[in-house]
């Protein structure tokens, strides 16, 4: 794998990469890297011809200082393992490349961004979405890959592509899951033992909250079910769990088409989000 730090030395790099006919795919890290993100990269291969990843840890998009310095860094590691899943390229950017000391421009998206994460997080998504968007136009991928388990992410960053034109396929990629149904995630690696086994509570009250909604239970009995049944499970505090419709992020009060069960709870100190989509087929286990 190449291993690109230096904004100068990405286009060439870029160029001698992608030869006539080539097509290239993105997979925006921010490191840490587990079984989730080499599943974009092998989904990323089977897309594109080549495959180029970022790591870059991105101050804009942590509204906590304590959760920054605290976020897994093993370069090393991660390196290792894009080079084993066959990434052509990676960039790791310092920070003062993408914002140099005056960089005065911040990517803000209305609606989609506002609620769940955007209300619990403020700033988050002005971060992520001003991130993307800075990688999309340094690289110019013909697609870009994220998880679905930031759900509401993969919705604002569709919004930025949209409303910036920037002429990349947004695709989403399935949320990987550990054998008991906890999505994986970086943060997983910061809960104690016991934590870490309670924590698959939220993979399974959304799966439960799935079924019961399907089966025409009221949504708000659901929903608060769902929240106590967290509280009872070992979960110290539940930001919001929310029945929404997938594209616009709004809560749905009666059964529609396409919906989305959204959730973000606290457990020994770290925090985890996960989401389901609610139709007969989709289940926690994949
Ligand atoms: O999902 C992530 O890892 C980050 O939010 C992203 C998309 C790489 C932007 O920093």
């Amino acid at each position: 794998v190449q291993i690109i730090r230096e904004l100068g030395a990405l286009k060439a790099a870029l160029a001698a990469l992608r030869g006539a006919g080539d097509t290239l795919a993105l997979v925006p890290t921010m490191g840490a890297l587990h079984p989730g993100h080499l599943a974009l990269v092998a989904e990323a291969r089977r897309r594109a011809t080549r495959v180029a990843a970022t790591i870059f840890v991105n101050p804009l998009q942590f509204n906590d200082a304590g959760d920054l310095a605290r976020y897994p860094r093993q370069e090393e590691a991660d390196l290792a393992r894009l080079d084993e899943a066959g990434c052509d390229l990676v960039w790791l950017p310092a920070p003062g490349q993408l914002y140099p000391q005056d960089f005065a421009t911040n990517v803000s998206v209305r609606g989609v961004s506002e609620r769940w994460e955007g209300e619990h997080r403020p700033g988050h998504f002005d971060g992520v979405a001003t991130v993307v968007a800075k990688l999309l136009l340094a690289v110019r991928p013909d697609l870009a890959i994220f998880g679905e388990k930031d759900w509401q992410q993969l919705a604002v960053i569709r919004r930025v592509e949209r409303d910036l034109g920037l002429v990349v396929a947004i695709l989403g990629h399935a949320t990987v899951r550990e054998e008991d149904g906890l999505a994986m995630s970086s943060r997983n690696a910061l809960l104690s033992p016991e934590h870490r086994r309670q924590a698959a509570a939220l993979p399974r009250t959304l799966d439960e909250a799935r079924q019961r909604v399907l089966s025409g239970e009221p949504i708000d009995v659901v929903l608060d079910d769902s929240r106590q049944a967290l509280l009872v499970a070992g979960f110290s505090e539940v930001d919001y769990l929310a029945l929404v419709d997938p594209d616009s992020l709004e809560p749905l009060q009666s059964p529609h088409d396409r919906m989305r069960l959204l959730a973000a709870a606290t457990i020994g100190g770290v925090r985890l989000i996960d989401n389901l989509g609610v139709t007969s087929e989709q289940q926690v286990r994949q």
